[in-house]
């Protein structure tokens, strides 16, 4: 049953940072908008779904002058990238816009200026913080590293030691440096901007908005419990940060602008306003408009940002606050929390380009998504046993077990006389409509898709008691078993009109074989007109071949040259990556590093270190060689055990913690400091231990 009023609804996800290409944790996110966008489209809703790079902050300002290119042509950079990845797994925002645009540097200053004074809610403080000195800049807490206060360790982040784990600032450290010039910090005071969320109007709201409400999720509202009630309550937020900075300009305030996370969230205003704009409709009509319904779905690492500040900024600058933020786990490959620095093992690139269908990724995550905040698995096995023996087996096989006999016994046509006085066995298919509504709506979609699945077992065991190859035997049958198929290709329309939220370009195939126009949801009680032709039947969906997974989930190296080359071919990546080259040397200074291929005969992990693995390499000399590498973050030892690798083999033995290292093995790494990516190198079949690289 389609509501009977159209609602009207904005809906988001997170704006993701322009500092790198997508990776599987966003496509996750996502795929799950997206499903509940899809299904409000299909039930008579106006959905107006958007997106936009997050483009603002420290780290790409530093990683666009490693590449050498302004801050604004890093991020048109990383925004041509992001096509190839939304069509490819056919997610349908309306419009990608970013957070550098125009609407966002107006509305951005505009909801702070009603802050300041309307709300009275803008207040300066002095602050004092670290400072470089070379960079001349004020330096971010991840900028500095220094001596673990607590334990001694060297070469610590500013927040807490990798080797003691001891939680500290980063005015704690001994011997501090800036990891952007290697300089010491100095102590330096500014002025800055806050928004003054200890101001028991802010309180009071949020505590109506976040908890009295109860529109959150039930782990979403105990934690914004925890931060609104709990000993510290909410201090004050402070949003300003020195020039130079890549962001927008707090207005009356030279040299100072907008910390990212002030200016991100207006972003989805901005992408809806810039989408609005261009296609000629009223966006603060739209925003002021008491019917719309405005959503965001994100990740839980910022919920906070999104259950506090968002709807705190947005309610006391007399804008429209939020009516849910619908919060998600993160996905896990095999078990593994992603590395920072990799994502996960699962390139998206890489699957679409080993030829992987991406319904069958959308179907598998929508069949792992409840409402809860809670992680997602990705594995392989249990993928490639969903895919087949769900999506393929209980479902595909119904429409290629039937549409044959209907195309070559009976010209296309269907029969359904038959359904219009009532049927058990399709009013079995039709009762659970209004409860799969409610279950896509409450984003429920891995009980949705358990319960279709079910009800294409009831389709099976219907296909297994009418046995229409049995019947097509004996032309005496031909009434019987042109009505067996028209009801099994009635129930395979009313299973893709269950389906299409999440399979939405199988659903398109099976309209086009079915000839009928785009399926919507109260279309589960229209059956095919008597008569009707259907289209002959064209294969609709492979099954997973698990050799794909191994293609996928190739040592990282090769996956990694892929994703480069893709991201090449689409002008996505030319510059991202590209620190300055260094200065000129001669052919003899090159001649003096001995670079000979290793066969990395052993690998373990290092105990007591969260970086290092311990390699042991064969270079052809009759004896192994003890190396240590910092490559943890991005590789397993058993993806590495037997493969080929480079190393420089002339390099001084050097004592470590943990031993003696002797040699260095090469990989290669992008220039954002903050998301370095490792990736070793791999020689061309055929190299073998000991050959000399020149
Ligand atoms: N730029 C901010 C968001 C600003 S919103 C106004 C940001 N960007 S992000 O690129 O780091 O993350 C974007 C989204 O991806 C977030 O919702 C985040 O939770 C989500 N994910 C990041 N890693 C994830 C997984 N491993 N799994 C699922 N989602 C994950 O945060
Ligand atoms: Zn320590």
């Amino acid at each position: 049953m389609t509501s009977p009023t159209p609602r009207q609804l904005f809906v988001t996800t997170a704006l993701p940072y322009a500092n790198g290409p997508f990776h599987i944790g966003h496509i996750m996110e996502y795929i799950q908008a997206d499903i509940w966008v899809r299904f409000q489209r299909m039930r008579g809703h106006e959905v107006n779904f958007v997106g936009a790079d997050d483009a603002h902050g420290a780290p790409i300002m530093i990683a666009a002058e490693k590449a050498n290119v302004t801050p604004q042509a890093f991020v048109a950079n990383i925004a041509a990238g992001r096509a190839q990845y939304l069509k490819g797994f056919h997610i349908a925002f309306d419009n990608w816009h970013s957070t550098d645009g125009p609407e966002n540097h107006a509305l951005s200053q505009e909801i702070y200026r009603r802050l300041r004074d309307d709300a009275k809610l803008i207040t300066t403080r002095t602050v004092e913080q670290f400072y470089d000195p070379v960079k001349e800049m004020f330096l971010p807490d991840r900028y500095i590293k220094g001596e673990c206060p607590k334990c001694g360790a060297a070469d610590q982040y500013g927040d807490s030691c990798e080797n003691c784990s001891a939680v500290y600032t980063p005015t704690d450290l001994k011997n501090p440096f800036s990891t952007l010039t290697g300089a010491t910090p100095v102590l330096r005071s500014s002025e800055h901007y806050f928004f003054q969320l200890s101001d028991p109007r802010c309180r009071e709201f949020l505590r109506e908005w976040a908890l009295d409400s109860k529109r959150l999720q039930p782990e979403v509202a105990n934690k914004a419990r925890e931060w609104l009630e709990g000993d510290t309550g909410l201090g004050d937020w402070d949003i300003s940060r020195d020039a130079p900075y890549f962001g927008i300009e707090i207005p009356d305030a030279p040299g100072k602008y907008f910390y990212v996370w002030l200016d991100a969230p207006i972003g989805y205003l901005a992408s809806l306003k810039n989408y609005f704009d261009k296609t000629g409709r009223d966006f603060d009509a739209f925003m002021a408009d008491p019917s719309t319904e405005q959503y965001h779905f994100i990740g839980k690492d910022i919920t906070y940002f999104h259950t506090l500040f968002w709807p705190a900024m947005l309610k006391f600058s007399g804008m429209k606050v939020p009516d849910n933020v619908f919060v998600h786990g993160f996905i896990t490959v095999s078990g593994e929390k992603m590395s920072k620095s990799r994502g996960t093992g699962i390139s998206p690139l890489r699957y679409l380009d080993v030829g992987m269908n991406p319904e069958w990724l959308r179907y598998y995550i929508a069949a792992k998504l409840s409402a809860k905040v809670e992680d997602v698995d990705f594995n392989p096995d249990d993928f490639v046993a969903r895919v087949n023996s769900d999506l393929i087996g209980k479902y595909i096989n119904i429409a290629s077990r039937a549409a044959g006999f209907i195309t070559k016994r009976f010209d296309g046509q269907v029969s359904t006389e038959w359904a219009r006085s009532g049927d058990a066995f399709l009013d079995h298919l039709r009762n659970v409509s209004d409860e799969l509504a409610s279950l896509y709506e409450g984003r429920e979609y891995g009980k949705a898709l358990r319960l279709v699945m079910e009800r294409a077992d009831a389709v099976n065991a219907y296909v297994d008691a009418n046995k229409p190859w049995e019947l097509a035997k004996d032309a005496a049958n031909n009434d019987r078993l042109q009505e067996v198929c028209s009801r099994l290709l009635e129930a395979f329309r009313i299973l893709t009109i269950y389906l299409k939220p999440v399979l939405p370009e199988l659903a398109r195939q099976v309209e086009a074989l079915l000839n009928v126009g785009p399926l919507a949801w109260d279309q589960v009680s229209t059956p095919l007109p008597h008569g009707h032709r259907v289209n002959p039947y064209v294969h609709l969906m492979t099954r997973v071949d698990p050799k794909m997974l191994d293609a996928l989930f190739e040592p990282p190296a090769a996956a990694a040259a892929d994703d480069a080359g893709a991201a090449a071919q689409s002008g996505a990546a030319a510059s991202e990556a590209m620190a300055p080259i260094a200065p000129e040397i001669k052919i003899d200074d090159f001649a003096r590093i001995d670079l000979r291929i290793a066969l990395i005969v052993n690998c373990e992990a290092v105990e007591g270190s969260d970086k290092l693995l311990r390699l042991t390499l064969d270079v052809g000399e009759g004896k192994t060689r003890n190396v240590f590498s910092g490559i943890k973050s991005a590789y397993s030892p058993e993806q590495l055990v037997g493969k080929l690798t480079v190393m420089v083999a002339n390099l001084a033995p050097r004592k470590m913690k943990f031993g003696l290292s002797e040699g260095m093995v090469l990989a290669a790494s992008a220039a954002d400091g903050k998301d370095p990516g490792l990736y070793i190198l791999t020689p061309w079949p055929g190299a073998r231990p000991g050959m000399r690289i020149s």
